[in-house]
Protein backbone atom coordinates (compact mmCIF):
# COMPACT_ATOMS: atom_id res chain seq x y z
CA UNK A 1 0.00 0.00 0.00
CA UNK A 2 1.23 3.61 -0.83
CA UNK A 3 0.05 6.67 1.16
CA UNK A 4 -2.23 9.38 0.14
CA UNK A 5 -0.35 12.22 0.11
CA UNK A 6 -1.31 15.38 2.18
CA UNK A 7 -0.29 17.88 0.19
CA UNK A 8 0.06 21.10 2.64
CA UNK A 9 1.51 23.41 0.25
CA UNK A 10 -2.13 22.81 -2.08
CA UNK A 11 -4.25 23.27 1.34
CA UNK A 12 -2.20 26.55 2.62
CA UNK A 13 -2.36 28.12 -1.00
CA UNK A 14 -6.10 27.59 -0.87
CA UNK A 15 -6.43 28.68 2.50
CA UNK A 16 -4.36 31.82 1.77
CA UNK A 17 -6.74 32.49 -1.34
CA UNK A 18 -9.75 32.81 1.32
CA UNK A 19 -7.69 35.01 3.24
CA UNK A 20 -6.99 37.26 0.64
CA UNK A 21 -10.24 37.85 -0.77
CA UNK A 22 -11.09 38.35 2.98
CA UNK A 23 -8.93 40.93 3.53
CA UNK A 24 -10.63 42.83 0.43
CA UNK A 25 -14.00 42.42 1.22
CA UNK A 26 -12.91 44.15 4.20
CA UNK A 27 -10.77 47.16 3.00
CA UNK A 28 -13.62 47.26 0.32
CA UNK A 29 -16.84 47.19 3.05
CA UNK A 30 -15.25 49.43 5.85
CA UNK A 31 -11.85 51.05 4.35
CA UNK A 32 -9.87 49.08 6.89
CA UNK A 33 -6.62 47.10 6.55
CA UNK A 34 -5.37 44.36 9.32
CA UNK A 35 -2.39 44.90 10.62
CA UNK A 36 -0.02 42.37 12.32
CA UNK A 37 3.18 43.44 14.54
CA UNK A 38 6.08 40.95 14.75
CA UNK A 39 8.45 41.33 17.57
CA UNK A 40 11.85 39.62 17.49
CA UNK A 41 14.35 39.89 20.24
CA UNK A 42 17.96 39.09 19.34
CA UNK A 43 19.82 37.39 15.92
CA UNK A 44 19.27 33.90 16.09
CA UNK A 45 19.59 33.20 12.27
CA UNK A 46 16.51 30.62 12.24
CA UNK A 47 13.93 33.41 13.91
CA UNK A 48 14.90 35.89 12.01
CA UNK A 49 14.22 33.50 8.65
CA UNK A 50 10.55 32.62 10.59
CA UNK A 51 9.77 36.16 10.90
CA UNK A 52 11.34 37.38 7.38
CA UNK A 53 8.46 35.04 6.03
CA UNK A 54 5.52 36.38 7.87
CA UNK A 55 6.15 39.68 6.91
CA UNK A 56 6.70 38.50 3.23
CA UNK A 57 3.31 36.48 3.50
CA UNK A 58 1.57 39.68 4.89
CA UNK A 59 2.71 41.71 2.04
CA UNK A 60 1.61 39.15 -0.01
CA UNK A 61 -1.92 38.89 1.19
CA UNK A 62 -2.30 43.02 1.97
CA UNK A 63 -2.31 42.78 5.65
CA UNK A 64 0.21 45.09 6.74
CA UNK A 65 2.98 44.51 8.61
CA UNK A 66 4.73 46.33 11.26
CA UNK A 67 8.47 44.80 12.14
CA UNK A 68 10.05 45.54 15.58
CA UNK A 69 13.51 44.41 16.41
CA UNK A 70 15.05 44.60 19.84
CA UNK A 71 18.83 43.71 20.84
CA UNK A 72 19.74 40.42 22.31
CA UNK A 73 20.38 42.25 25.94
CA UNK A 74 16.72 43.71 26.21
CA UNK A 75 15.46 43.59 29.03
CA UNK A 76 11.91 41.83 30.43
CA UNK A 77 10.69 45.77 31.14
CA UNK A 78 11.57 47.04 27.17
CA UNK A 79 9.76 43.57 25.91
CA UNK A 80 6.64 44.21 28.30
CA UNK A 81 6.88 47.50 27.49
CA UNK A 82 7.22 47.49 23.69
CA UNK A 83 3.97 44.83 23.93
CA UNK A 84 2.10 46.98 26.32
CA UNK A 85 2.64 49.85 23.36
CA UNK A 86 1.09 47.56 20.46
CA UNK A 87 -1.51 46.65 23.05
CA UNK A 88 -2.49 50.06 22.54
CA UNK A 89 -2.03 51.04 19.14
CA UNK A 90 -5.57 50.98 17.05
CA UNK A 91 -3.00 50.17 13.50
CA UNK A 92 -2.43 46.84 15.10
CA UNK A 93 -4.72 44.13 15.29
CA UNK A 94 -2.11 41.22 16.23
CA UNK A 95 1.40 41.03 18.04
CA UNK A 96 3.61 38.07 17.54
CA UNK A 97 6.51 37.66 19.62
CA UNK A 98 9.19 35.29 18.14
CA UNK A 99 9.93 32.81 20.67
CA UNK A 100 12.31 30.99 21.81
CA UNK A 101 13.70 34.62 23.74
CA UNK A 102 16.76 34.74 24.61
CA UNK A 103 17.56 32.85 27.94
CA UNK A 104 17.71 35.72 30.65
CA UNK A 105 14.28 36.58 29.04
CA UNK A 106 11.04 35.03 31.16
CA UNK A 107 8.44 34.18 28.46
CA UNK A 108 5.15 34.04 30.34
CA UNK A 109 4.93 37.56 31.68
CA UNK A 110 5.19 38.26 28.29
CA UNK A 111 2.53 36.29 26.61
CA UNK A 112 0.41 36.95 29.22
CA UNK A 113 1.28 40.82 28.77
CA UNK A 114 -0.47 40.75 24.95
CA UNK A 115 -3.95 41.97 24.76
CA UNK A 116 -6.49 39.25 24.31
CA UNK A 117 -8.01 40.00 21.57
CA UNK A 118 -4.51 40.43 19.82
CA UNK A 119 -3.43 37.72 20.56
CA UNK A 120 -2.93 35.82 17.23
CA UNK A 121 -0.71 33.23 18.43
CA UNK A 122 -3.08 31.74 20.45
CA UNK A 123 -0.53 31.89 23.69
CA UNK A 124 -1.94 33.66 26.27
CA UNK A 125 -2.88 31.51 29.11
CA UNK A 126 -6.84 32.73 28.96
CA UNK A 127 -6.48 31.40 25.47
CA UNK A 128 -5.05 28.34 26.22
CA UNK A 129 -7.26 27.99 29.14
CA UNK A 130 -10.57 28.41 27.46
CA UNK A 131 -8.94 25.72 24.46
CA UNK A 132 -8.67 23.23 27.26
CA UNK A 133 -11.99 23.73 29.10
CA UNK A 134 -15.57 21.69 27.35
CA UNK A 135 -17.60 24.59 26.12
CA UNK A 136 -15.88 27.08 26.10
CA UNK A 137 -13.71 28.81 22.67
CA UNK A 138 -10.60 30.53 22.51
CA UNK A 139 -10.49 33.72 20.59
CA UNK A 140 -7.19 32.51 18.63
CA UNK A 141 -6.20 28.71 18.23
CA UNK A 142 -2.33 28.40 18.11
CA UNK A 143 -0.96 28.67 14.32
CA UNK A 144 0.24 24.84 13.88
CA UNK A 145 -2.13 22.83 16.19
CA UNK A 146 -5.06 24.86 13.28
CA UNK A 147 -3.22 24.09 10.72
CA UNK A 148 -2.76 20.53 11.75
CA UNK A 149 -6.73 20.34 12.38
CA UNK A 150 -7.35 22.35 8.58
CA UNK A 151 -5.01 19.51 6.72
CA UNK A 152 -7.21 16.68 8.70
CA UNK A 153 -10.09 18.48 7.76
CA UNK A 154 -9.46 18.81 4.23
CA UNK A 155 -8.47 16.11 3.49
CA UNK A 156 -11.57 14.11 5.16
CA UNK A 157 -9.63 12.42 7.66
CA UNK A 158 -12.95 11.08 10.42
CA UNK A 159 -11.69 12.57 13.87
CA UNK A 160 -14.62 12.24 15.94
CA UNK A 161 -14.19 8.63 17.43
CA UNK A 162 -10.93 8.20 16.10
CA UNK A 163 -7.95 7.08 18.26
CA UNK A 164 -5.39 9.98 17.84
CA UNK A 165 -1.76 9.78 19.40
CA UNK A 166 0.21 12.48 19.81
CA UNK A 167 3.78 12.23 20.26
CA UNK A 168 5.21 15.26 21.89
CA UNK A 169 4.24 17.49 24.43
CA UNK A 170 5.23 21.24 23.77
CA UNK A 171 3.32 24.47 24.77
CA UNK A 172 3.68 25.43 20.95
CA UNK A 173 2.38 22.24 19.27
CA UNK A 174 2.06 18.95 21.30
CA UNK A 175 -0.38 20.36 23.95
CA UNK A 176 -2.73 22.47 21.81
CA UNK A 177 -3.02 19.91 19.06
CA UNK A 178 -4.20 17.65 21.55
CA UNK A 179 -6.60 19.80 22.66
CA UNK A 180 -7.87 19.94 19.98
CA UNK A 181 -8.38 16.79 18.59
CA UNK A 182 -10.21 16.21 22.27
CA UNK A 183 -12.46 18.66 21.10
CA UNK A 184 -13.07 16.84 17.80
CA UNK A 185 -14.10 13.98 19.87
CA UNK A 186 -10.99 11.99 19.17
CA UNK A 187 -9.55 9.88 22.13
CA UNK A 188 -6.37 11.56 22.98
CA UNK A 189 -3.27 9.76 24.28
CA UNK A 190 0.00 12.09 24.76
CA UNK A 191 3.29 10.69 24.75
CA UNK A 192 6.44 11.60 25.31
CA UNK A 193 10.21 11.09 26.31
CA UNK A 194 9.32 9.18 29.46
CA UNK A 195 6.33 7.22 27.89
CA UNK A 196 7.13 3.42 28.14
CA UNK A 197 6.45 1.58 25.27
CA UNK A 198 5.61 3.93 22.40
CA UNK A 199 5.16 1.80 19.86
CA UNK A 200 2.12 0.09 21.92
CA UNK A 201 0.48 3.01 21.66
CA UNK A 202 1.31 4.81 18.39
CA UNK A 203 0.19 1.14 16.40
CA UNK A 204 -3.36 1.65 18.01
CA UNK A 205 -3.47 5.51 16.13
CA UNK A 206 -5.71 6.08 13.55
CA UNK A 207 -4.42 9.49 14.04
CA UNK A 208 -0.72 9.78 14.15
CA UNK A 209 0.46 13.32 15.16
CA UNK A 210 4.46 13.20 15.27
CA UNK A 211 5.89 16.40 17.05
CA UNK A 212 9.04 15.31 18.83
CA UNK A 213 11.88 17.29 17.02
CA UNK A 214 13.95 13.89 16.93
CA UNK A 215 14.84 13.20 12.59
CA UNK A 216 13.13 9.88 11.33
CA UNK A 217 12.15 8.98 15.65
CA UNK A 218 9.03 7.21 13.94
CA UNK A 219 9.19 4.15 11.70
CA UNK A 220 7.27 2.04 9.82
CA UNK A 221 6.67 -0.57 12.15
CA UNK A 222 5.21 1.54 15.15
CA UNK A 223 2.70 2.50 12.51
CA UNK A 224 -1.12 1.12 12.17
CA UNK A 225 -1.59 0.36 8.68
CA UNK A 226 -3.85 2.55 7.08
CA UNK A 227 -3.31 5.44 9.33
CA UNK A 228 -3.49 9.28 9.08
CA UNK A 229 0.25 10.55 9.74
CA UNK A 230 0.87 14.03 10.46
CA UNK A 231 4.45 14.94 10.99
CA UNK A 232 5.27 18.26 12.48
CA UNK A 233 8.99 17.60 12.80
CA UNK A 234 11.25 19.53 10.85
CA UNK A 235 15.08 18.35 11.08
CA UNK A 236 18.35 19.20 9.61
CA UNK A 237 20.04 15.89 8.72
CA UNK A 238 23.68 16.22 7.35
CA UNK A 239 23.84 15.26 3.21
CA UNK A 240 26.61 16.08 1.01
CA UNK A 241 24.54 15.79 -2.11
CA UNK A 242 22.91 18.58 -1.20
CA UNK A 243 23.64 22.13 -2.12
CA UNK A 244 23.27 23.26 1.62
CA UNK A 245 25.25 19.97 3.30
CA UNK A 246 21.79 19.09 4.78
CA UNK A 247 18.02 18.17 3.69
CA UNK A 248 15.08 18.57 6.00
CA UNK A 249 13.26 15.71 7.34
CA UNK A 250 10.40 14.83 10.01
CA UNK A 251 9.77 12.95 12.78
CA UNK A 252 8.74 10.34 10.55
CA UNK A 253 10.79 7.68 8.25
CA UNK A 254 8.91 8.91 5.22
CA UNK A 255 9.50 6.22 3.10
CA UNK A 256 8.74 3.72 5.54
CA UNK A 257 5.39 4.88 6.79
CA UNK A 258 4.50 5.63 2.95
CA UNK A 259 4.39 2.17 2.54
CA UNK A 260 2.04 1.59 6.21
CA UNK A 261 -0.08 4.68 6.64
CA UNK A 262 -3.24 5.43 4.56
CA UNK A 263 -2.30 9.53 4.60
CA UNK A 264 0.76 11.09 5.52
CA UNK A 265 2.12 14.93 4.89
CA UNK A 266 5.37 15.41 3.72
CA UNK A 267 8.26 16.99 5.12
CA UNK A 268 8.68 19.76 3.52
CA UNK A 269 5.50 20.55 2.33
CA UNK A 270 3.24 19.72 4.71
CA UNK A 271 2.47 21.20 8.03
CA UNK A 272 4.72 24.15 7.56
CA UNK A 273 2.88 26.11 4.84
CA UNK A 274 0.01 25.90 6.96
CA UNK A 275 1.48 27.47 10.10
CA UNK A 276 1.91 30.84 8.60
CA UNK A 277 -1.36 30.59 6.71
CA UNK A 278 -3.52 30.17 9.96
CA UNK A 279 -1.30 32.97 11.59
CA UNK A 280 -2.73 35.41 8.71
CA UNK A 281 -6.49 33.75 9.64
CA UNK A 282 -5.86 34.74 12.97
CA UNK A 283 -4.93 38.28 11.89
CA UNK A 284 -7.43 39.11 9.61
CA UNK A 285 -9.70 37.96 12.55
CA UNK A 286 -8.74 39.86 14.89
CA UNK A 287 -8.66 42.98 12.48
CA UNK A 288 -12.86 41.61 12.94
CA UNK A 289 -12.42 41.83 16.12
CA UNK A 290 -11.68 45.55 16.36
CA UNK A 291 -14.22 46.03 13.66
CA UNK A 292 -16.68 44.84 15.79
CA UNK A 293 -15.34 46.52 18.69
CA UNK A 294 -15.48 49.69 16.93
CA UNK A 295 -19.15 49.23 15.59
CA UNK A 296 -20.13 48.60 19.38
CA UNK A 297 -18.76 51.93 20.42
CA UNK A 298 -20.45 53.93 17.95
CA UNK A 299 -23.77 52.74 18.24
N1 LIG B 1 8.47 29.73 17.47
C1 LIG B 1 8.20 28.53 16.89
N2 LIG B 1 6.91 28.46 16.51
C2 LIG B 1 6.35 29.63 16.85
C3 LIG B 1 5.02 30.14 16.71
O1 LIG B 1 4.09 29.51 16.20
N3 LIG B 1 4.84 31.42 17.18
C4 LIG B 1 5.84 32.13 17.77
N4 LIG B 1 5.55 33.36 18.22
N5 LIG B 1 7.06 31.68 17.92
C5 LIG B 1 7.32 30.43 17.45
Amino acid sequence: MTAKIIDGTKIAADVREEIRAGVKAMQERYGYTPGLATVLVGEDPASQSYVGMKQRMCQELGIRSIGHTLPADATQEEVEGLVRELNADPDVNGILVQLPLPGHLEEEPVLNSIDLEKDVDGFHPVNIGRLAMKGREPLFIPCTPHGVMVLLERSGVKISGANAVVVGRSNIVGLPVAMLLQKANATVSICHSRTQDLAAYTRNADILIAAIGRAQMLTGDMIKPGATVIDVGVNRVEDPSAKRGYRLVGDVNYEEALEVAGAITPVPGGVGPMTIAMLMKNTLRAAEIALAGRERVAS
